[in-house]
């Protein structure tokens, strides 16, 4: 053991070897903490906790870095495109032109989904969030695309299969707005690209042509690629969780959708824009908002601040405010809550509850007024990250299932009560 930990405990000391990351990122293994000494760690919220170690992403949260297997997201951001950034994800190097080539036209013509899946969409009531019509549309996929128990068995079907998640979530997520609009489906397109498929999906009318927009295209695929993956947040530890009991990869997947969902995690960019409306319809004083979030009475937040890892600035979020700024431009949108969620910012930036906090903005910031811009229904905003975190979501699962990780399951220390005699019904 070159670095070690110490920990004294009932007069007794234990060393605990130092794990260092290729980033030289530090941590102490605690393994053998329990067999050893008998204790466990308590850590609420996993603020302090590795969880895997892990070559997928690297996020330094205290310099605003992010990358995806080594690759900054700036790069990627300006000269790849979704399919090129998942296929990185996920079998851990940039494709080769031929490769590239194979997987696209693999997922391309693999949209379609089981025609007998229309009929669960028909049991949804049509104001369900399409999240949770997504969420089970997913885990359904577990019966309609069967994957062997041992997935890593067969690596030709484990590809079928992470294809088919691929090109199979676009259809289902616009199906799912189809459904809530009362509207018959669209089916994929093969001439179209993933952005624009999707875009076909959602906006074609049988009574109208439709043309996707290159913008409105251009702008979803670089949303997808700064999505694409974030280490262990919430979803993505769902899906190595879940995956670790060996459910299927689709139940993994639909999971980690649900957990997605949450307005604390993906499903802030919708509360976002909600809450700029909010601001927008009471006046546009932002200054009450501001102080509201600070009352520590109110249970209100500024959403699309703060983040767990983030404490100088989120690079997505810088990203997507330019993105955000040319998208309204080029279509010739002028929206005034992109104002209000500027001079929100400017306020909060300069507010000393938040600089000491360290609350930047986060992705979802600024995402949701292109989405509101690029004619995404607020309620599909959610669905939109989640369209662009399923590589990360599989590359992540993966990973887990190659290095044969053990099944997840926490300790606890208990709080309750002590021992208690068990009386009869009668005599209570
Ligand atoms: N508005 C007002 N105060 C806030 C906010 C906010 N948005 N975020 C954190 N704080 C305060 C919080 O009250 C606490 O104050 P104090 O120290 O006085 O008790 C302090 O800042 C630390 O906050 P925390 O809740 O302990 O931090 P966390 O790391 O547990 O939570 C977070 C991170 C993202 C859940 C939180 O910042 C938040 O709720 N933000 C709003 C929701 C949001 O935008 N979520 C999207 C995250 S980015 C997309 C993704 O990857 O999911």
């Amino acid at each position: 053991m070159s670095e070690f930990a110490e920990i004294t405990l009932g007069g007794q000391s234990y060393k605990f070897p130092v794990v260092t990351g290729t980033e030289n990122e530090k941590a102490i293994d605690i393994s053998n903490l329990r067999s050893d000494t008998g204790y466990i760690t308590i850590d609420r919220g996993y603020k302090n906790t590795g969880s895997t170690q892990s070559a997928i992403t690297f996020l330094d949260g205290e310099n605003g870095i992010l990358r995806y297997r080594g690759y900054s997201i700036e790069d990627l951001a300006e000269k790849s495109n979704f399919l090129e950034v998942a296929y990185l994800l996920i079998y851990g190097e940039l494709p080769t032109q031929e490769q590239y080539k194979n997987f696209t036209y693999e997922i391309t013509t693999h949209t379609l989904v089981n025609e007998d899946m229309k009929k669960i969409f028909d049991g949804f009531p049509v104001n369900a969030h399409p999240m949770g019509v997504l969420s089970s549309l997913v885990c359904s996929l577990s019966a309609f695309y069967p994957m062997p128990v041992n997935p890593l068995s067969d690596r030709t079907y484990l590809d079928l299969s992470i294809v088919r998640l691929l090109a199979k979530m676009p259809t289902i997520a616009a199906w799912s707005y189809k459904n809530s609009q009362g509207h018959a489906v669209n089916y994929p397109k093969n001439k179209y690209s993933y952005a624009e498929n999707f875009l076909h999906m959602m906006f074609a009318l049988p009574v109208d042509d439709y043309e996707p927009d290159p913008v409105v295209a251009n702008a979803l695929d670089k949303l997808f690629i700064l999505h694409a993956d974030h280490e262990q947040n919430c979803s993505t530890s769902t899906v190595r969780l879940v995956g670790s009991s060996h459910a299927t990869l689709y139940s993994a997947i639909s999971a980690s959708i649900c957990a997605l969902w949450g307005p604390l995690h993906g499903g802030a960019n919708q509360k976002v824009i909600e809450m700029l409306e909010r601001i927008h319809q009471d006046g546009g004083d932002i200054s009450k908002y501001v102080d509201k979030a600070k009352d520590k009475d109110s249970d209100f937040r500024l959403m699309g601040f703060g983040h767990r890892v983030y404490k100088n600035f989120d690079p997505r979020a810088k990203i997507i405010k330019k993105a955000a700024d040319e998208v309204l431009e080029s279509l010739g949108v002028d929206d005034p809550l992109l104002d209000i969620a500027k001079q929100l910012e400017e306020i909060a930036l300069r507010d000393e509850y938040f600089v000491e906090r360290k609350l930047y903005p986060n992705v979802d910031f600024y995402s949701g007024i292109i989405y509101k811009a690029l004619n995404i229904p607020v309620n599909m905003f959610t669905v939109m990250f989640a369209m662009g975190r399923l590589p990360g979501w599989i590359a992540q699962w993966l990973e887990m299932r190659q290095n044969r990780e053990p099944i997840g399951r926490p300790r606890q220390v208990y709080t309750g009560a002590n021992h208690k005699e068990y009386q009869s019904l009668d005599k209570r």
